[in-house]
């Protein structure tokens, strides 16, 4: 059975929250669930074929409900953060919940990683398991102006991809920028830092932050020793000292809904898996795992995370797309569709396929 459906838990309202299982011809298993559609579990062969779950999370839904890092978690309306949590549009001003001052972060207190999703599992027609979740925003909602629905796919491919394709439509124009925030250890879940990860990000600019991470909004040159990561790099060189980064926005396409790029490629030498992230998406946040000893949480493991347990490579538009146009316009306006597809392929060092 390709697709596979159980409990997972209970909300507080008696409403119980499922947990889909998928696995591919080529040793993928996802486990998500229709809360936040958070990716619980993903399960990926080594080159001796021992599979590791390769993503950071927590057991039980009490764990996800009582408070985390968006791990796995399907992130919107507007991935990253939004300065001043306030924007201008046509004319009219809104102010956003300011859940991370003084910006407004992942779509506010109550985003898309904390709804409960519609789902729906199918096959593509390669035969390919599909888990498709969707879900609606109401008019107000964290302060965004219209309704949208919006449809979110999570497909193992042949090819060994997770694929996951984003789409939506509104009824009034509000900003739109979503992304999955999983955060990654391909030598498995609960094994330590990741800092004998090698990673190659291609792109030759980024937006830098300030001291209170708040994206400053000018494109620059990625600065060799520090975040240019245009050749392999290995992580222990920005997680440890003297840099200990948090990561950064990298630009990738100039324009949000551009061809499907590379993006990323990380290499895991121990053992063996290579994960090769390509997307539309305008921006690529890096992010370290810097902040993951904010919170006591033990993973799936029963190892209590430290900070760059795990890292994230989240696709998305430009965070702060509504106050700067000029770099990415991400306004979703009614009568268009918005589109968003991120790949993350996996594979053998040294294999061809
Ligand atoms: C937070 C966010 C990440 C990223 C980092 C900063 O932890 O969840 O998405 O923006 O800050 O690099």
């Amino acid at each position: 059975m390709p697709i596979h459906k159980e409990d997972f838990g209970q909300l507080p309202n008696g409403q119980t929250v499922h947990r889909y299982t998928l696995s591919n011809n080529r040793g993928l298993t996802l486990k998500a669930i229709n809360y936040g559609g958070i990716i619980t579990e993903l399960h990926v062969p080594d080159r001796n074929n021992r599979t590791a779950d390769v993503v950071l999370g927590l057991s039980t839904l009490e764990e996800y409900l009582a408070g985390h890092p968006y791990f796995g978690a399907l992130v919107g309306r507007v991935a990253g953060r939004i300065t001043g949590a306030r924007f201008t549009l046509d004319g009219t001003e809104y102010l956003l919940a300011c859940n991370n001052p003084p910006n407004h972060l992942h779509g506010g207190l109550a985003g898309f990683d904390k709804k409960i999703w519609a789902t729906e599992t199918t096959e593509s027609i390669e035969a390919e398991p599909c888990l498709m979740l969707t879900c609606h925003s109401n008019d107000g909602e964290e302060g965004y102006p219209g309704n949208v629905a919006i449809t979110v796919t999570y497909t193992l491919t042949r090819e060994n991809e997770l694929r996951i394709e984003y789409a939506a439509t509104a009824d009034q124009p509000t900003p739109l920028s979503m992304t999955n925030h999983s955060y990654f250890n391909l030598a498995g879940e609960g094994s330590g830092n990741i800092n004998n990860h090698l990673l190659q990000i291609h792109a030759h600019e980024y937006v830098p932050a300030d001291g209170s991470l708040t994206l400053t909004g000018k494109i620059t040159p990625v600065i060799d020793g520090i975040n240019d990561l245009t050749r392999p790099t290995r992580l222990a060189t920005l997680t440890g000292a003297p840099l200990e980064a948090h990561g950064d926005n990298y630009m990738i396409n100039h324009q949000s809904g551009q061809d499907i790029v590379p993006v990323a490629t990380v290499t895991e030498n121990t053992s063996g898996r290579v994960m090769d992230v390509s997307s539309n998406a305008t921006c690529l946040q890096f992010y370290t795992g810097k902040f993951l000893d904010q919170l006591t949480l033990r993973g799936k493991s029963g190892c209590v995370y430290k900070r760059f347990d795990g890292f994230c490579l989240e696709c998305h538009g430009y965070p702060d797309g509504v106050n700067s146009p000029e770099i990415d316009d991400i306004i979703l306006r009614p009568g268009k569709v918005y589109q968003q597809t991120t790949l993350y392929r996996f594979s053998i060092a040294g294999d061809s396929g």
